[in-house]
Order: structure tokens, then sequence, then C-alpha cells
């Protein structure tokens, strides 16, 4: 039986001790969910978030982090702090990153490829806006933002790789691809993967869906073959909304 990977991204909410509270909520409600876990809280928090998981199976993830290794960088944060705060997997290319912040493909393979060399994991979020699903681009926009984001990525390293697909329609707005739909793009993801790493790296790689996910389509999505996980944002602030999520089964 295979694992999902379930993730929180808490994206700007909370308080230090809004997030240790819902930290250590989680902790005492997911010690018995067999599903690999995640939880980013905002990089103010990690610190604390990191002492409320330590010894539970919730890994530690940040959100976002700097292209750079360290310097004259305003309000970047490193690679060596946030390993230094214990953070296991960070966020990188979320549609948000993208859109409100222009983050261009180069610029998030920049922080892909520092990620893994220091050894953490990434996600690497990936997906088209509606104005590109309707113009007929959903594939070339994948496909694109998947060949750019893990260019100079070996296959050694794909093991520390997840792909979270997150149509950026769906992402906070109550609409969820359909399950169908969503697992037609992952397997044309993986096929996009198959092509640059062969079929057997592929198959194995953890691809997410993103977008609206909640505790009512979770099952329904984890169901579809392609579908390996789920990068949840909204509802992963609420104990009572991400448990029922990473319990889906
Ligand atoms: P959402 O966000 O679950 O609130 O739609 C998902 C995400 O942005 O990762």
């Amino acid at each position: 039986m295979r694992n999902y990977f379930i993730a929180g991204n808490w994206k700007m909410h909370k308080t230090v001790s809004e997030s240790v509270a819902l930290a250590k909520d989680l902790v005492a409600k997911l010690g018995d969910c067999n599903e690999k876990l995640m939880i980013a809280p905002a990089f103010t928090a990690l610190a604390a978030v990191s002492e409320a998981v330590k010894g539970s199976k919730i890994l530690l993830g940040a959100q976002n982090m700097g292209p750079e290794e360290q310097g004259a960088h305003t309000g970047e944060v490193s690679v060596f702090m946030l390993k230094d705060l214990g953070v296991k997997v960070v966020i990188l290319g979320h549609s948000e990153r993208r859109h409100s912040y222009h983050e261009s493909d180069e610029l998030i393979n920049k922080k892909v490829r520092l990620a893994l060399q220091h050894g953490l994991e990434v996600i690497l979020c990936v997906g088209e806006t509606l104005e590109e699903r309707e113009g007929g681009r959903l594939e070339t926009v994948c496909k694109t933002q998947v060949e750019k984001g893990l260019a100079g990525v070996a296959a050694a390293e794909l093991g520390k790789v997840t792909i979270a697909y997150e149509p950026v329609w769906a992402i906070g707005t109550g609409k969820t691809a359909t399950p169908e739909d969503a697992d037609a793009v992952h397997a044309y993801i993986r096929k996009v993967l198959a092509g640059l790493y062969g079929e057997s790296s592929a198959k194995a790689m953890c691809i997410q869906y993103g977008g609206s996910v909640k505790a009512d389509n979770a099952a329904q999505l984890m169901q579809k073959p392609n579908i390996d996980g789920a990068l949840v944002g909204g509802a992963s602030l609420k104990p009572e909304t991400f448990v029922p999520i990473a319990k889906f089964r």
C-alpha cells in the first residue's frame, strides 16, 4: 500500500503562539496517521513549531527560501537558516510566488537546486491559470514549469522532489479540479517526468494535488492512480479540517 504525502501550507497566517497551538494539536491528533505529513508555518513561527513537532512524525516545512546561500540579500531567508531550525522540506514555485511576486522559472530552479544541494526536500509547485487553461495552454505551461524547474536536477536527487499540481484557478476559490481532470494532468506531468528521467523514475515520483482540497473531496482525489498526496492551504489552518484530510482513509 502506498503512502500519501499530505502537506499543510499555512501561508501568511498565525502568530507564533497560534502556530504552536495548532502544531501541538496536530501532533496529538495525527500520531496514528500513517501518511507522510508536513506543515509549513510562516518563517517567524518556524523555530517554535520546530520544537512543537520534535519527536513526532510531522515534518517541518518552509514556504519559500532565498536563491543564495547567504550575503547581502535584504529580506531573504537562507537554506542554512532553514536547516538550522530543523526544516526538512521547502515549498518552491507556489503560484502566489510566481504570480504576486513575479518569480520566474529560472529563479525557482535556482532555489530548487540550492535546496537539494543542501539536502532539503523540495515541493515544486506547478499549474496553469484559468486563462491559460481556457486558451488550450495547460499542457505547455505545466511542461515548461516542470522542465525549467527541474533543470540540472539529477535522477538520483528525485527522491527528495515532490511535484504539486495546483491549478491556479482552484487555489483558495472553493473550486476543485474534478478528480478525473486532476488525474489526467497528473498523468501528463508523469509523462513529462518520464521524458526527462525515464519511466521508472517518473513512476516513483510523488505528485500532489493542491487547490481547495477539503475533507469531503480528499478521498476521491487520492483514489486516482496518479494522485499521491495533497498540498492543502485553507483547510490546513484548523485541526478539524486538516486532520480528516490526513486521515482520509
Ligand atoms: P487552498 O490552497 O487549499 O487554500 O486552495 C492550496 C495551496 O495554495 O497550496
